[in-house]
């Protein structure tokens, strides 16, 4: 089949490789150059670093033949005279703390889509053609959709829900073998094309392949992420947050004997600082916006986003609090900016906002490390906007970014710095705070202790250095 895909970031990039090694024809359109160039440059490190997820370098690399990334509108009208269906994978962020969606991304594509579709096969529109929500999109949106394609007089055209639930970090092999396939549509000859687009998944045993309308689609994935998201606040802020007040509770021994039970299951049974990513907070927000207009109680989802907050922002104070440590005029080791392990993606990242107190306490230094997603905060605090962000510093290795600091705030789980107690021990001398937002020493916090450090861990209570 002939696959247009509209954005190409982390959905639409990850997806569009994946089907191209279904075998599809894809193009890829998007209106970041930078992205397109490196995207289709053929050459791993460009790929990564655009869009770092693990095996999409090796999809793009290995079915370059069947791929192809272009900002070019004109390609996309040439395609479109035999396309069979269309993704589109804008972004939907969120209008300030509205909740609200912002579907301008989304609409400016749809309209530029629905004069090209008008005018395919010399406007006899002879081609059928699918347009499908891959976005995170309101309930209801199906409807918009249709209503873009009937104005522009777009014919022999369905539309479909397709939201998509792959995991940062795991998108490829999340891709590869989906636990489920969603698809919203309103008659037949819909679920149809979309089986011929996924049928490398249609009869697997390992993927429920869901056939429902499309408002359930999209309700479906704003639900499963607020669902998600309220697990890890039950980890983060009732389990984390009864070890820290009680002494000789081990957050790991109360997550065997919780998640234990299959009916409560393990996933997210860690502890964080925050929950953040493009996601979980967004969509929930969105969840609350669109059931308030509906005249719903939103207490209980508002609460969610609140406790979330109030993780991050409690973690922060708890080096005041607890310790009577002043972030004034100290040098602090930031170890991890992205908002989870095996990603480059910040958005709404726990790291931004520490940061932020970070330069509002006025810290001397602020030195930061990460092994993907530098340059992407060095993005957002970009020192010719304001001149506060000189005192962030970039490093290249975690040795370097723990020299002459006073503590260090461990803020992303990415697995390399489970080893990170080794180098504490020989870089920063006793006594040092260290602040541990992902609890990923908790295998040594012991043996830091008796050698003198302070640590702040979430999950455990204050732990003074017994030196
Ligand atoms: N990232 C995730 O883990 C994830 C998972 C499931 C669903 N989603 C949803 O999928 C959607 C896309 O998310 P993402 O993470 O891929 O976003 P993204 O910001 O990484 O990518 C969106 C892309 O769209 C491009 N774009 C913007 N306007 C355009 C236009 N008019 N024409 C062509 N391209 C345009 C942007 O340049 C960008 O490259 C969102 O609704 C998101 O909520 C994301």
């Amino acid at each position: 089949m002939k696959l247009l895909y509209i954005g190409a970031g982390f959905v639409g990039a990850c997806s569009a490789a994946v089907m191209a090694d279904s075998g599809h024809g894809v193009l890829v359109y998007d209106i970041d150059k930078n992205k397109i160039e490196k995207l289709g440059s053929g050459d791993r490190e460009q790929i990564e670093s655009c869009l770092f997820e693990e095996g999409l370098s090796d999809l793009l690399i290995r079915n370059k033949n069947n791929i192809e990334f272009t900002i070019e509108y004109k390609k996309v009208e040439d395609f479109l005279e035999s396309c069979d269906a269309v993704f589109m994978c804008l972004p939907t962020p969120e209008i300030g703390d509205t909740g609200e969606s912002n579907l301008k991304y989304y609409f400016d594509a749809a309209e530029v889509l629905a004069k090209n579709l008008a005018q395919r096969n010399k406007k006899t529109q002879s081609q059928y053609v699918v347009v499908i929500n891959k976005s995170t999109v309101p309930i209801e949106m199906i409807n918009k959709t249709q209503e873009i394609m009937d104005k522009a007089g777009v014919k022999n055209c369905g539309v479909v829900s397709n939201p998509e639930f792959l995991v940062e970090g795991k998108a490829i092999s999340g891709s590869l073998k989906p636990d489920r396939i969603v698809i919203g549509a309103w008659n037949q000859k819909d679920f149809e094309v979309m089986r011929e687009v996924y049928s490398r998944f249609v009869n697997s045993p390992t993927t429920d392949y869901v056939e429902v309308n499309p408002n359930e689609a999209a309700a479906g994935k704003l639900l499963a992420n607020y669902y998600l998201f309220c697990k890890l606040a039950i980890c983060y802020d009732v389990i984390g947050r009864t070890c820290e007040k009680f002494e000789n509770l081990k957050f790991e021994n109360l997550r065997k004997i919780i998640g234990g039970d299959p009916r409560i299951g393990s996933w997210g049974m860690f502890n964080s600082f925050f929950a953040g990513g493009s996601c979980f907070i967004k969509d929930t927000g969105s969840l609350v916006h669109q059931l308030e207009k509906s005249g719903a109680d939103v207490s209980f989802i508002k609460e969610v986003l609140r406790v979330n907050r109030y993780q991050r922002d409690n973690f922060y104070s708890r080096a005041k609090d607890e310790v009577g440590f002043n972030f004034k005029n100290k040098s602090v080791a930031v170890l991890g900016v992205a908002f989870k392990r095996d990603t480059n993606d910040i958005r709404n990242s726990g790291a931004i906002e520490i940061v932020n107190k970070l330069l509002d306490n006025g810290a001397k230094e602020i030195k930061i490390y990460d092994p993907a997603a530098m340059s992407m905060f060095q993005n957002l605090f970009d020192v010719s906007k304001d001149s506060r962000y000189k005192i962030i510093k970039y490093f290249n290795s975690e040795k370097e970014v723990l020299e002459n600091t006073d503590a260090c705030m461990i803020l992303t789980d990415w697995p390399k710095f489970r080893t990170l107690a080794d180098l504490i021990k020989t870089v920063c001398s006793a006594p040092y705070l260290i602040m541990d937002g992902r609890r990923i020493l908790s295998a040594q916090f012991d043996e830091l202790q008796n050698l003198g450090y302070d640590i702040i861990s979430v999950g455990s209570p204050y732990l003074k250095g017994k030196k």
